[in-house]
């Protein structure tokens, strides 16, 4: 089987090539010049997902079984003032990709996040019904309808709170606690934004599972703790042996974030443990497993 990954140099594409390419024949492509990870034996192309002509291209020459979209605009805030890249990303770029399969043939497997919900009463089910509280949010609830809409053998995972070890050196909650607490910085992280933090590498375990039975429809895969911020934040300064009373409590409406938050979020997993007895694992567990990688 044949799988095209893009946004591979993310922190999900990157656990996914991981994965996938002792699994399948992987093709990794990513917006950057080379694959951040360094694996000579992965063949890398360049994929800027915006390029319709690019898209169709590369789909038509590498004919993939599964294209798994993990390239998106993530920034958040970035998303309040830049609301033309972020839609053009995340609901065009994938507009791309589904145009591309429906003329060449194959299945998509897309990321979604918690971000569809407004936080009034998380963590939701598959069932529950979105109303994104910010620009993100939107992008990404119309990336799904684009799915939806496609007639396409479609799988959406939604995930939230990602973290996990990656090469690039890009924005990540856990190393921005680990630097700052090693350096005896004090930091002052949110109590009162909820949701269950996801390994990465969980959720890379997942999309093998749903790819190897052949699965579609709408999952929901998240971590098993569901916790505000700060607790995470003390979490990790557990696990890496740091100093927790570095860390101060702080509320959403102090920080004044350009973006507006979902309180209480998060995800429920019944359905993929159910249909996919897949592993969720407990924040203690990854971190503990990271810190042995690193
Ligand atoms: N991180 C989370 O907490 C979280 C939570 C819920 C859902 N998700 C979803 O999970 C998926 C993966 O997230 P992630 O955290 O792994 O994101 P990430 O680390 O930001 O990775 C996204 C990758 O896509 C690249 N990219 C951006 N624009 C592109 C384009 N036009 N064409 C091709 N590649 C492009 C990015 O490059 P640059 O870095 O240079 O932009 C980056 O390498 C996303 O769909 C996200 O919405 C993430």
């Amino acid at each position: 089987m044949t799988i095209l990954i893009t946004g591979a140099n993310g922190m999900l594409g990157e656990e996914c090539t991981k994965l996938l390419s002792g699994k399948y024949s992987v093709v990794a492509t990513d917006i950057h010049d080379s694959l951040s990870m360094p694996d000579d034996s992965i063949i890398y192309e360049h994929l800027d997902i915006t390029n319709e002509n690019r898209v169709h291209e590369i789909v038509k020459r590498i004919q993939p079984d599964v294209v798994l979209n993990c390239a998106a605009y993530t920034d958040v805030d970035g998303a309040e003032r830049e609301n033309e890249s972020a839609w053009t990303v995340n609901v065009g770029g994938v507009q791309h990709i589904v145009n591309a399969l429906k003329k060449f043939g194959g299945a998509i497997i897309h990321i979604s996040t918690d971000y569809v919900f407004d936080g009034t009463a998380g963590p939701y089910g598959e069932d529950n019904k979105p109303n994104p509280v910010n620009y993100y949010g939107k992008t990404k609830l119309e990336s799904e309808k684009v799915l939806t809409d496609s007639q396409l053998h479609w799988t959406i995972i939604r995930t939230n709170i990602l973290f996990g070890n990656t090469s690039r050196q890009q924005a990540s909650f856990v190393r921005w606690v680990i630097e700052k607490l090693s350096r005896f910085e004090n930091i002052s992280i949110v109590n009162d934004q909820f949701g269950n933090p996801t390994w990465s590498y969980g959720l890379a375990q997942a999309i093998y599972k749903i790819i190897e039975s052949g699965k579609h429809g709408l999952y929901h895969y998240a971590g098993k703790d569901y916790i505000n911020r700060f607790e995470f934040g003390l979490k990790i300064a557990g696990i890496y042996g740091l100093d927790p009373t570095l860390i101060r409590k702080t509320t959403t409406r102090a920080l004044n974030q350009p973006a507006n938050r979902p309180f209480k979020s998060g995800l429920t997993c019944e359905r993929i443990e159910h249909e996919l007895a897949v592993t969720i694992y407990s924040v203690n567990e990854a971190l503990t497993a990271m810190r042995g990688n690193t």
